[in-house]
């Protein structure tokens, strides 16, 4: 039954938070979920010949609502962490990213992450970045509800810095009128995303073999195109 594919449903409940531009977002004016990973999702229940439907949730929402079963993947710019492993399985990689710091363009004494030690940090709830700013030596970290809005304490002076992934802030600030904020220093971390589907899921088979397709067949380089290269 596996082999023909029988015991995986034909609409996939794809579970994502829509505030990771150009990853995933919310169209402003017809409510559509729209972003790189939403194409690429869409693009891979069609070469499955299923199809995808996409539910908001919050990010750390994700990891339990895919181990209680509401939804059937998690397509979210989600870093594949051995942590993360542990309760959810992973699809191969299919994006490099890893986190960056931003601060205010006025900033001259924050270069590099030893830097931050002591200073203000915001980030967003349940992220690698949120992981790995905990781990600065006394330094105060702000948890908000997605990155934009980390971005956007930072432009209000109200915290000093902001760890995040560097996809995002990049396009924050070349394409989505983020003004103040510059990107400094080195990439911290190196990291992959995967799609996360419950333990054992019969999904991710079919859902591995949905990507290869569409990296093979060139849909993947032009959504790419789109999204990072226009
Ligand atoms: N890559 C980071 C992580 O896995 C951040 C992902 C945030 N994604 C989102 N759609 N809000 O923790």
């Amino acid at each position: 039954l596996a082999a023909l594919g029988q015991d995986t449903p034909a609409v996939w409940r794809v579970g994502t938070e829509p505030a990771f531009p150009p990853f995933e977002m919310k169209d402003e004016a017809t409510g559509a979920f729209v972003g790189f990973d939403i194409e690429l999702m869409t693009a891979m229940a069609e070469a499955a010949g299923k199809e995808a439907q996409f539910i908001g949730l919050p990010f750390d929402g994700l990891v339990p609502a895919i181990q209680g079963k509401s939804i059937d993947a998690a397509i979210s710019g989600m870093t594949i962490t051995a942590d993360r492993a542990l309760t959810v399985d992973f699809t191969r990689p299919y994006f490099e990213a890893g986190l960056a710091i931003a601060v205010r363009e006025s900033d001259s004494e924050i270069k590099s992450f030893e830097d931050l030690t002591g200073k203000r940090i915001a980030v967003a709830i349940g992220t690698t970045g949120a992981a790995k700013a905990s781990s600065v030596e006394g330094a105060t970290v702000r948890q908000f509800d997605n990155a934009p809005l980390a971005l956007q304490e930072l432009i209000n002076g109200n915290v000093d810095a902001v760890v995040n992934d560097l996809p995002v802030t990049l396009y924050a600030i070349n394409e989505a009128n983020l003004t103040g904020a510059k990107i400094v220093g080195e990439l911290v971390t190196e990291e992959y995303y995967g799609i996360a589907l419950p333990k054992g899921s019969a999904l991710l088979d079919e859902m591995n073999t949905a990507l290869g397709t569409v990296i093979q067949d060139g849909t993947y380089a032009q959504i790419y195109r789109k999204w990072f290269l226009s």
